[in-house]
Order: structure tokens, then sequence, then C-alpha cells
């Protein structure tokens, strides 16, 4: 079964197209049904073509589609090692391509190319610091903003530099997104150390420890009868703030987890760690910061600038920042 696709107002359409020999052993009602989708027939596919004005794809090339397809001006995502010749630019052949990869390779036929050729570092999910061999301090980040800012720049034609803690967010392995995962905050910290240089943009959205013990115990530390235990703690580096500091450091994004007086505490965060953008989130409220598929955001900026967003998916929120770099930024 081959599968057609469209972004029409940014929403993906996905019909079924069945060829003679599908509709040989059901209907186009009956494809309508199994699939879920409209049913476009062969015949009705310059039409189809036509009318839809981004992309297209395909799951098998078969000859008397592929003029069709090229004469179509669209690029076209289809299944095989390699593209024919003669199909038009931004087309794709993903071999073995999977139904959850057209989403993402859809999205980034569609999206302007602004950040080609440039390197964004972000930041992702949890740090996590060890006690003991047995016990750890973290906190409640899954990663997510964190990589829907990094999917969010690697569709638009970036090469993404994801730094990340310990996560539950799931990376897509499609877009050109290179993965450095760390677990403390000290290991975050040495790791955008390293590539900071190469970044023309750094987003820090994890939620890094401020505190970790002062040390680590090799051993389980056991627990005495009757008596409580004191941990002795001390501030890890404060990333953001020591990039901002640098003379020549790339254009900073910031976030913000609050819980009270959230302006002007993203307001000082703003102009003490030198940001260029900072994002803040209330995680009081409800849908708001850590662990769900939402947040609402507002970005402050030094010149004044406060554009609040409404509650979006954490995805949305991510094209909202971008749209914001890029605007300060070309
Ligand atoms: O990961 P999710 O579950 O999707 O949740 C998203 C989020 C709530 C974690 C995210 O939206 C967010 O707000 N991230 C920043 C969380 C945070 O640690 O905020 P903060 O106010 O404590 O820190 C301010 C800024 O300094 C952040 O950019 C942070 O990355 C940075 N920082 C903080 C401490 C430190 N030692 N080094 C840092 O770089």
């Amino acid at each position: 079964m081959r599968m057609l696709g469209d972004l029409s107002g940014g929403v993906l359409n996905v019909a079924a197209c069945p060829d003679e020999a599908l509709l040989r052993l059901v209907s186009p009602a009956g494809w309508e049904a199994l699939t879920g989708r409209p049913v476009v027939l062969e015949r009705e596919l310059p039409n189809y073509l036509a009318k839809k004005p981004l992309a297209v794809l395909c799951q098998r090339w078969r000859e008397s589609t592929a003029s069709l397809l090229a004469q179509s001006g669209i690029p076209v995502l289809l299944w095989g090692n390699e593209l024919p010749p003669g199909l038009p630019p931004g087309s794709v052949a993903l071999p073995e391509f999977e139904a959850e990869e057209i989403l993402p390779r859809l999205e980034q036929l569609s999206s302007p190319q602004d950040f080609a050729g440039k390197t964004v570092l972000v930041t992702a999910g949890p740090t996590v610091e060890d006690i003991d061999p047995v016990r750890f301090l973290t906190n409640r980040s899954s990663g997510k903003m964190g990589v829907a800012v990094a999917w969010a720049f690697a569709v638009r034609g970036a090469r993404v530099l994801l730094v990340h803690g310990p996560m539950t967010a799931e990376v897509s392995k499609l877009a050109d997104l290179e993965r450095i995962p760390v677990r403390s905050a000290q290991q975050m910290h040495d790791a955008v150390r390293e590539h900071w240089h190469e970044a023309q943009v750094a987003v820090l959205c994890a939620a890094v420890a401020d505190f970790r013990p002062d040390h680590y115990v090799p051993q389980k530390i056991k627990k005495i009868e009757g008596e409580g235990m004191v941990l002795h703690l001390e501030r890890t580096p404060d990333i953001l703030a020591e990039l901002g500091a640098l003379p020549n450091h790339p254009f900073l994004v910031g976030f913000a987890a609050e819980t009270d007086d959230v302006e002007i505490n993203a307001l000082n965060k703003l102009r003490k760690k030198h940001c260029d953008l900072l994002c803040a989130n209330d995680i009081r409220k409800p849908g708001s910061g850590f662990a769900g598929d939402t947040n609402q955001i507002t970005i402050y900026a030094p010149d004044g600038m406060v554009r609040a967003l409404p509650m979006l998916s954490k995805q949305g929120a991510a094209y909202c920042i971008v749209d914001e770099v890029a605007r300060r930024m070309n």
C-alpha cells in the first residue's frame, strides 16, 4: 500500500493509495475503513498532486508513478535505497521507513532551512548527582522540552548537538542530531565547555542540579538504628552563567523554571546570565513545566520584549522559540 501525504496549514494529511491489485482484493471504501484514511485512486493522482503544495510520499517506487512525481515539482519521500534520477530537489529516499518516521520527514521537507550550516547546542533533561553506589539526587525533568527544541532546530536544517542527562524523552533518529549523553552537572558542564565554540546558538533547557553531595561515598552508606543522616551539599557549576560570561558566546537562550515571582526571577536570570532570550515556565501551572507534553512559556529579551505564548505542546512551544531566535539572528 502506498501512502500519500501533504502538509496543508501545518497539518499532515495522509491518504491511502491502493494500486489495482489491492483494489481487486478490497474496495476503495474498504481500504478507507481499514486504514482510517481517505483513499486516493491512482487515476486521481494527477489531480491530487496539482492541489497539494508541499510533499508527497509513497511506500514503493513504481515506474508508473515515477514520471508523474517527477513532473509534479513536489519533493518526494520514498521507500528505497536511492532516489531515481529526475526527482524535484528536496526529495528523500528512506530505506525501510517506518510509519512514525513519516511525519518528522515531512516536517523537514516542508520547513525553511534557515539554520542550514549552523550548529546549535541544546542541553536537556535532568542531571543526576550520585551520593553512593545506590542513591542519588535528581529532579523531575523528562527531557521532553529540550528534545523538542533540538528537533525544532534540526528540521530547520541545523546541526544539533544535544547534551542530555539521563532522560525518558525519546529522540528521533532522523534529524541531523548528535547526542552527547552525560550524567552529572559537572559532566554536562564539561561537555558544553568542549563544544560551545562550535555553536552559533546555545539553548540551555536542562534542569541542572544546583547542588551535589560534597563527596561521593564509594560503598553503600549503612543506616544506623535510630539515627538520621546529614548530607553535605556543595554548589555545581552554573553552565549558563559561565557561557554568558564569555565575551564571544553563541546566541544564548536560557530557561527558568519558577514557582513564584516568575517575571521578576526570569528578568533577573536574563540579566545576570547575559542571555539573548530567556524562556520562563511557571511550573505550578497545570500543564506547564516538568514531564508533561505541554508547556506555557513566556519569552523575555534584553530589549524589553515579553512574548507570552499560550499553552502549547512542547513541540509547538519549541517552534515558537526557534522562530524568535531566527527573527533576531537573521
Ligand atoms: O524536561 P521536561 O520534563 O520537558 O521539563 C522542561 C523544563 C521544566 C525542565 C524546562 O522547561 C525548564 O524550565 N528548564 C530549565 C530548568 C531549570 O533548571 O531552571 P533554573 O531556573 O533552575 O535554571 C535557569 C537556567 O540556568 C536554565 O537555563 C538552566 O539550564 C541553567 N542552569 C542552571 C543551573 C546550573 N547549575 N547550570 C545551568 O546552566
